[in-house]
């Protein structure tokens, strides 16, 4: 057990797939595995450990933002040995390129800020997925059929962000989508010398402010969970 965590150390798999919502853990868990256990629920932030075509796998929520994030990350790797962590979430479109619905594989993420922040301190770190969970990805989102994008994201600390000039850059410097975990994801899996990776449904578009209907939001959810799957055991 750890402060937030309440499962025994054998109950957490090596491969750790991260929504931000504690339901789709649950979800994905009863919809995926195979003799699926309950393993944490600690302040309502559930983690399920199963099967997936005999690999053993925990879906486990990370709430949102890097600073819940990181303190779910840092016990999972450091006291329950987690390996490959992939985040399975949402974010918003910021190309005209990139529609509602698709799937962004976040090779790089940049920020204002994160976590991680006070140990870098004048240094620009650049946090970066691991490239053989990102081609097994890309190839995995491509045999599905899903229209999918490789690239940078942004990973920001505010929902309701008051600097559009900010935004106006990402747009102008190619930047795919805004959301608001895989660059804490991928520094700590770099420190702990893990493997990390953001699968992304786009959920909103900064652009059009067109919106996925919630009722699309299962569906675009269980793609990205077969990608990552496909992606941890090619
Ligand atoms: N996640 C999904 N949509 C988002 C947005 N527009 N901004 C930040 N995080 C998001």
């Amino acid at each position: 057990m750890t402060i937030h965590i309440g499962a025994e150390k054998e109950d957490i798999a090596e491969t750790v797939l991260l929504p931000g919502d504690p339901f789709r853990a649950k979800w994905a868990a009863e919809t995926f595995l195979t003799d699926v256990k309950l393993v944490n629920q600690v302040r309502g932030m559930l983690g399920f450990t199963g099967l997936w075509n005999g690999n053993r796998v925990t879906f486990h929520g990370s709430g949102m933002g890097m600073p819940s994030l990181s303190i779910y990350v840092n016990e999972l790797i450091r006291d329950y040995g987690a390996r490959t962590l992939i985040r399975i979430g949402s974010c918003g479109g910021m190309q005209n390129s990139v529609a509602v619905r698709d799937v962004i594989l976040a090779m790089t993420a940049s920020t204002l800020s994160t976590p991680s922040r006070g140990i870098f301190r004048d240094l620009n770190y650049a946090p970066c997925a691991d490239w053989s969970l990102l081609n097994a990805a890309a190839k995995a989102a491509e045999k599905r059929g899903v229209k999918t994008h490789v690239g940078g994201i942004y990973s920001s600390d505010v929902f309701y962000d008051e600097r559009p000039d900010l935004n106006e850059q990402m747009v102008r410097h190619g930047i795919l989508g805004v959301e608001m975990e895989a660059a804490e994801l991928y520094i700590l899996a770099a420190r702990h010398k893990c493997r990390a990776l953001a699968v992304l449904t786009v959920s909103d578009h900064l652009l059009t402010g067109e919106a996925l209907p919630s009722a699309d939001r299962e569906t675009s959810f269980g793609d990205m969970v077969e990608i990552a799957l496909n992606a941890a055991f090619p």
